[in-house]
């Protein structure tokens, strides 16, 4: 008769019992890549929980994305506090609350405070739409991004899911993912091309992180 969840070897049957990593996602804005990971955990494809979603300010639509797939949230916004220190705190209070593991950032637009990445110091991952390191730092968000690449006439851009450290979008590179850039390319158009590839990397590399 195999004893599920011991570690004894010699036991053919036998598979360790393994908690589930929890997962906090934080988000500034639609959170269609917040969606990607929701929907990759309800397909069984992501070893991990979803235990919360912090949001920078109100009404965003990963906040409704969260309310849907009964994953708790809280607002948690930097102009609430008078001084970094204090946001930190209340970050941190929140994932402890929570028992968050790792942070995935999906289009969060606040910088992370030092006290933040220190706990979780190699467990905040990111995903940017450039290939970085080209592309990336402070400024370069959004269609900005965008917009600097067509301006340069790239022919290749993409997206780069990374670590978090203390500098923007400069952590070491998990995964990176190409798309073509068309001379009659609009900043919109291209965001949508690179959007499709992130929904395809993020879960798939958040998984291999976890695994
Ligand atoms: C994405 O392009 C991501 O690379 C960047 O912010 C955007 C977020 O989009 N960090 P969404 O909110 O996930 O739709």
């Amino acid at each position: 008769m195999p004893i599920f969840g011991t570690r004894n070897a010699s036991q053919k049957y036998c598979k360790p019992i393994q908690k589930l990593k929890k997962i906090a996602v934080f988000a500034s804005g639609s959170g269609s890549n917040f969606q990607a990971i929701i929907d990759a955990a309800t397909q069984g494809n992501l070893p991990a929980q979803l235990c919360g979603l912090v949001a920078s300010r109100e009404s965003i639509g990963a906040l409704q994305r969260a309310a849907q797939h009964n994953i708790p949230s809280a607002i948690i916004s930097r102009k609430h506090f008078t001084n970094e220190s204090d946001f930190a705190q209340a970050l941190l209070m929140q994932l402890e609350l929570w028992g968050a593991d790792i942070i995935v950032l999906a289009g969060y637009l606040t910088k992370i405070p030092p006290q933040v990445i220190a706990k979780y110091r190699g467990r905040i991952l990111n995903i940017h739409p450039s290939l970085l390191p080209k592309y990336g730092g402070q400024g370069f968000f959004g269609r900005h991004v965008h917009e600097a690449v067509i301006a340069n006439q790239e022919s290749i851009s993409g997206c780069t899911v990374h670590i978090v450290d203390e500098e923007f979008d400069r952590g070491p590179i998990l995964a990176q993912a190409e798309v073509p850039v068309y001379p009659d390319d609009t900043p919109e158009l291209l965001a949508a091309r690179i959007l499709k590839e992130e929904h395809r990397i993020y879960p798939k590399t958040i998984t291999e992180f976890l695994t």
